[in-house]
């Protein structure tokens, strides 16, 4: 029990929260069972009353009396559905609350976490636990107390009702209980474990559906239809074997109890006719412990349910806990100043090695950027480019070395004004499946006309675009806005990060590649008009484009080969932009 009490632990303060509905829920199991078991009295009352009756001869106009019963019986069982429904109330609805309460901690928790989280933990992963693993966690605060409760209490009650009667007997009844427990036990955890096996084949089985249909295309055009439908059978077989086996394991559940409760009224009729016979107890008291054996029975059969149903809820909260107890290793612990960032860059001597594969990605890097500079950096693949920019929005923390900005480590600065400050086009754009409008306007949080939505289009080249859709700015861009070509995704993804007049330096990595030379002139020239407000950095392996910037950082393999105006590097001849701008106009 220490062992399951461990990792639920953390449920304790979210139930003391709730501690009016929890103990109002135990009242109400306690008068829900009083009520329920006090029909055992009548029915023994009128199975005596039958007894006398046959015993004086007297059968006839009795009807009355057994109304009477009938309407008691009625009017008890009322009464304990009332307060089963408040039972169901209180703490069923408490449940609810804390799952409610669970998913915000979680999803804030995950807002909080840093770049590198998502890298080694997959989306299907953090929605599981979002989920399942709460909805798990659901079924212990909510049922499993119940269910726990209502054993107890049932028992007890049912208990003092018995030895009121008779102790021998009572001790009959009890007899096969424990067996019925543990035999439901051994069978709930056979169940449980085929289940889990079941579950996991269920999710091989979607993930495999899901793959078949999200790459339809490329399926399609290498010809493998063939392929993917052979593997859906043989993983579809597994999973049918597996849920029959389920099946029959299931199917003991009911003879298992039809039997354990056969032979507890069996002892009952037995012991309790002797009983009867030597003028013990009346005969009316073995129809009522009957009664009980019934009442009995499922709180009992339930125990092993119950018990499984706290393992998962342990196990799933213990994968809450593992997730909840990670600190960011982006944070705001050293944030000290409340001033602004600026546009004034200093890389000193920076040197990252991204944590998820031990690889060095920048070595010693220096350079200075003046506030409205444009900046361009170039390189070749995984050269590093992109991480210059991870690092400047503190997507990843520096190992060694300092990034100012204003003359301040950008760790001093709060990472929300620090984000506030920046805008981001980044090399793989996401688009939400939302209006264009909604699209653009994502970053924002203050009210923007119309007007400046449409002269930042115009300074992106992506309002004529826009202008021939049929609904211009509502067109709602399908999931990851596949209804849009490669440039125009860049292009909103640019006017996204101008609309912001707040932001102070917009880095672009690589967004203009997807458009014709002409257009990156246009969005080139666009940024160019704005840039005194902003200082830009912009990745680009394009010539056309890096002349137009204030300065160039070449890079490869992590280290600056060339910085300067594109004039100075062009001077030198062997030089890799002199390189690029040859291998690009021939
Ligand atoms: N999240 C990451 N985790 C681990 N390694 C990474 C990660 N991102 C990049 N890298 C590695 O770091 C190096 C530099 O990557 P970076 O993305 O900065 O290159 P790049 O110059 O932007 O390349 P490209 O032109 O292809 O965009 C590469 O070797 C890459 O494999
Ligand atoms: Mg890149």
């Amino acid at each position: 029990m220490s062992v399951i009490l461990k990792e639920l632990r953390n449920i304790i303060p979210f139930i003391n929260r709730y501690k009016w509905h929890f103990w109002g829920g135990l009242i109400f199991i306690v008068l829900s069972a009083c009520f329920s078991m006090y029909q055992g009295k009548i029915i023994a009352q009128a199975t005596n009353k039958i007894n006398e009756l046959i015993k004086q001869n007297s059968v006839e106009n009795n009807a009355s009396t057994f109304l009477f019963y009938l309407l008691e019986m009625v009017l008890l069982t009322m009464v304990s559905g009332f307060f089963l429904f408040l039972t169901r109330q209180t703490i069923i609805v408490m449940s609810r609350h804390i799952e409610f309460e669970q998913k915000n901690q979680l999803f804030a928790h995950y807002q909080k976490m840093h770049t590198g989280f998502f890298k080694t933990n997959t989306t299907g992963d953090l929605m599981n636990r979002l989920s399942d693993d709460i909805a798990k966690v659901r079924m212990c605060t909510g049922p499993a107390i119940m269910y726990i409760a209502n054993t107890f209490i049932t028992m007890f009650i049912v208990l003092i009702f018995m030895l009121n009667v008779n102790a021998s007997l009572t001790m009959y009844v009890f007899a096969p209980l424990p067996i019925l427990s543990v035999f439901m036990y051994v069978i709930s955890n056979r169940i449980n474990k085929q289940s889990q096996l079941v579950q996991e084949q269920l999710s091989v089985v979607t993930t495999h559906t899901q793959e078949s249909f999200s790459s339809i295309r490329v399926i399609k055009a290498y010809a493998r239809e063939l392929f993917f439908e052979n593997k859906m059978n043989e993983i579809g077989l597994v999973y049918r074997k597996k849920a029959l086996k389920l099946a029959a394991i299931e199917a003991l559940f009911g003879p298992m109890m039809v039997l354990m409760i056969g032979l507890s009224v069996l002892f009952v009729v037995w012991k309790g006719g002797t009983l009867s016979i030597e003028g013990k107890i009346k005969p009316g008291n073995i129809t009522e412990f009957i009664f009980y054996v019934y009442k009995l029975t499922w709180p009992f059969a339930s125990l092993g349910w119950v018990t499984s149903l706290i393992q998962r809820a342990e196990a799933s909260q213990k994968r809450l806990n593992e997730f909840l107890k990670i600190k960011p290793d982006v944070n705001d612990d050293l944030a000290v100043i409340n001033s602004e960032p600026s546009g004034i860059i200093k890389f000193d001597n920076v040197s990252f090695t991204y944590p998820e594969n031990n690889l060095m990605a920048l070595k010693n890097i220096s350079f200075e950027i003046k506030q409205g500079q444009f900046i361009g950096i170039t390189g070749s693949v995984g050269s590093g480019k992109s991480t210059i920019l991870n690092l400047l929005t503190r997507a990843y923390n520096v190992n060694t070395g300092e990034i100012k900005m204003n003359n301040e480590n950008i760790k001093h600065y709060k990472l929300h004004a620090l984000r506030k400050y920046i805008a981001v086009i980044p090399q793989d754009i996401f688009l939400f499946s939302d209006t264009i409008k909604n699209n653009i306007l994502f970053g924002i949080e203050n009210k923007v006309d119309d007007f400046e939505i449409i002269e930042v289009c115009k300074l992106a080249g992506i309002l004529n675009d826009i202008e021939q859709f049929p609904q211009k700015f509502e067109t709602i861009i399908g999931e990851k806005g596949v209804t849009l070509s490669g440039g125009q995704k860049q292009r909103l993804s640019i006017a996204r990060a101008l609309i912001d007049k707040t932001k102070k330096i917009i880095l672009i990595d690589d967004a203009l590649s997807a458009v014709d030379t002409e257009t990156e002139a246009h969005v080139l020239s666009g940024i160019q008009k704005i840039s005194n407000n902003y200082t830009v950095i912009m990745v680009s392996n394009r010539y056309s484009a890096l002349s137009k910037t204030n300065m160039v950082i070449c890079l490869s393999e992590g280290s600056i080969i060339e910085i300067g105006t594109p004039d100075e590097l062009m001077k030198n001849k062997e030089g890799y932009l002199f390189n690029l701008s040859s291998i690009q106009r021939s």
